[in-house]
Order: structure tokens, then sequence, then C-alpha cells
């Protein structure tokens, strides 16, 4: 497995995560108590931990922390870097403390390593959420405060909110057919040293099946989901966190990194849908 930096001075994790969002009746029936497939997907997560790749994301709101809980179970707490979320309306201070010790109890760890406001708020303070996030650092129940789905605007205001810790890093929708991240985001994060845990990396499954992709792919004796990955965690701040449900996906992911796309493949997938307004970011 290949590693990177996380972060201005965070541990090198690695270059490919695994994401966990399953789907919303993953969701609803793990209300119930019964998850179907559960055992499948507990399979690729370990699957995935033993080929390297120590970098999970979850979410209170995917009922995916408890089989999270399950795989890293009995493992190196510290050879793991488990990102999870706190869901919009838990964001004033008393509810995010009780959501990370909800998240903390079914992910069966003392701390996380990255907690991440998932959606802003319209009605909640950003300088609250942050403060209860920063205390929970204090604690050692947090290594790193992150945010989803903010613009750069508001990532400023959250930066400019924080007394003692800076954010680490942001969650964003980034693959070869959604690039208007590239477009600011991207180019601040790099400048301030925050990395950008990218999601929906294979356009939530499309991008598998890119007949485009897949000229580029068969020269390097790979599939287009790798090219996919590779072309996304080739870049340094990047880390693509796909959602495998199944062994056979997980370590077709992991072989996503470890060996490089040419320039001129670079250039054909980037003009594949180039973005709006700026030029490429590599
Ligand atoms: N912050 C946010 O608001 C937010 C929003 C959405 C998602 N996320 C995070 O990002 C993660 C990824 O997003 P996503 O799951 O929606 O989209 P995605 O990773 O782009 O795509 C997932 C789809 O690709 C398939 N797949 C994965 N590896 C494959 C392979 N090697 N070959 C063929 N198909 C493959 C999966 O199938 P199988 O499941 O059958 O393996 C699934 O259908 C989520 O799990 C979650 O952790 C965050």
């Amino acid at each position: 497995m290949e590693f990177k930096q996380f972060g201005k001075d965070g541990p090198r994790i690695s270059a490919i995560g695994m994401g966990t969002y399953y789907d919303p009746l993953w969701i609803l029936t793990g209300y119930l108590g019964w998850q179907r497939g559960a055992a499948e997907k507990l399979g690729a997560l370990k699957a995935g931990l033993e080929l390297g790749m120590n970098l999970i994301d979850t979410a209170e709101v995917y009922r995916s922390e408890e089989i999270v809980g399950r795989a890293i179970r009995g493992m190196q707490r510290e050879s793991l870097f488990i990102a999870t979320k706190v869901m919009s309306n838990h964001l004033k201070a008393n509810s995010v403390t009780k959501s990370l010790e909800s998240s903390l109890k079914r992910l069966g760890t003392s701390y996380v390593d990255l907690y991440q406001i998932h959606w802003p708020s319209q009605t909640v303070p950003i300088a609250e959420t942050l403060g209860a996030m920063e205390k929970l650092a204090e604690l050692g129940k947090v290594r790193y405060i992150g945010v989803s789905n903010f613009s750069l605007k508001q990532m400023i205001e959250a930066r400019a909110a924080l007394k003692k810790l800076d954010l680490a890093s942001t969650q964003m929708s980034y693959n070869l057919l959604d690039r208007k991240i590239e477009e600011d985001i991207i180019p601040y994060c790099r400048k301030e040293g925050l990395s950008i845990l990218a999601y929906f990396p294979l356009a939530h499954g499309k991008l598998t099946k890119s007949e485009a992709l897949l000229k580029v792919a068969e020269a390097h004796g790979k599939t287009s989901s790798q090219v996919a990955l590779n072309w996304l965690a080739d870049k340094d701040s990047v880390f693509p966190i796909p959602r495998a449900s199944t062994a056979a996906h997980v370590r077709e992911n992991a072989g996503s990194v470890g060996w490089q796309l040419s320039e001129a493949e670079m250039v054909y997938l980037e003009s594949l849908r180039p973005p709006k307004v700026s030029p490429p970011v590599r």
C-alpha cells in the first residue's frame, strides 16, 4: 500500500481509503438491528485492512459505525485512521458531545482520528460546533477536525472560528466526471496544507464501467475503476474513499495505487470532462 501524509502535520495514511455509506435500506434496517449483507461487508473491510488500507470513512448517519467497529476489533488502534461525521441536526454543543460518545461506543474505540461536520448548519453558529469539537480534542477523543460539503467561504469561516486547532481536511464529491472543486477548494487546500477526502470517487459506480477509461486501463493491465481512483490518489492532498461492499472490489481498489498514469494519459482523461473554469490540478 502507498501512504501519504494527512493534513499539514498528520500521520501517513493509506493513499486510498474505504467509504462505508451503503444504501438507504442498510440505514433503515440498521435501526431494526438486522442488516442484509453484513457478513460480506465485514469481509470487505477486513480485506482492505489486511492490504494496509487503514483510512476508513464512516458517519453516524450511515449506520455503518458498528460494522467498522467489528472490522477493527483486536487491531492495533494506532495503526488505523478512523474518520466519522456528526450529522447536521446534531451540531449544537451538547449534541456534538453526545453524538461523538455514541459514535465511539459503536466503533468500540476511545477516540476517532478525524471528526467531520457532515453538512454545514443553517442555524447553529459554526463557532459553537467547533468549540465543542475542540473540547473533545482536548479530552483526547478527537485527533483532527474536518468538514464536509462546506463551500470555500464556509471553510474559511470555520478556520477563523477555531481557537486552538486548525481544520485538517474537507470531504467533497470529486471524480473525473465532477471536478467542480478544482475551481476553488483544491487550490485553497493545497496552499493551506489541508487534505481532501474525495467522495463519489467512482461517480457512484458510473466510472467502473467507463469504456473511455478502459482504453487507458488495458495499457497498464488495470481496470477502469483503478484508473479513476489512481487519477485522484496521484494528487498529493487527495484521498479517495470508494465504498466497496465485496472483498473483490476492495482488493481491486487497493490495486489502484502504486503505479502511475503517463502525462499523456492524464491529459486524455482530463479531456473527457474538463473543469468549467481553471486548468487541471495535479
Ligand atoms: N460527505 C458526504 O456527504 C458523502 C456523501 C456520499 C458519500 N460519502 C462517502 O464516500 C464514500 C464513497 O461514495 P459512494 O459509495 O456513494 O460512491 P463511489 O465510491 O463513487 O461508488 C460506489 C459504487 O462503486 C462500486 N464499486 C466500488 N469498487 C468497485 C470496483 N472495484 N469495481 C466495480 N464497482 C465498484 C460499489 O459497488 P459495491 O458496493 O457493490 O462494491 C458502489 O456501487 C461513501 O461510502 C461515504 O463514505 C460521503
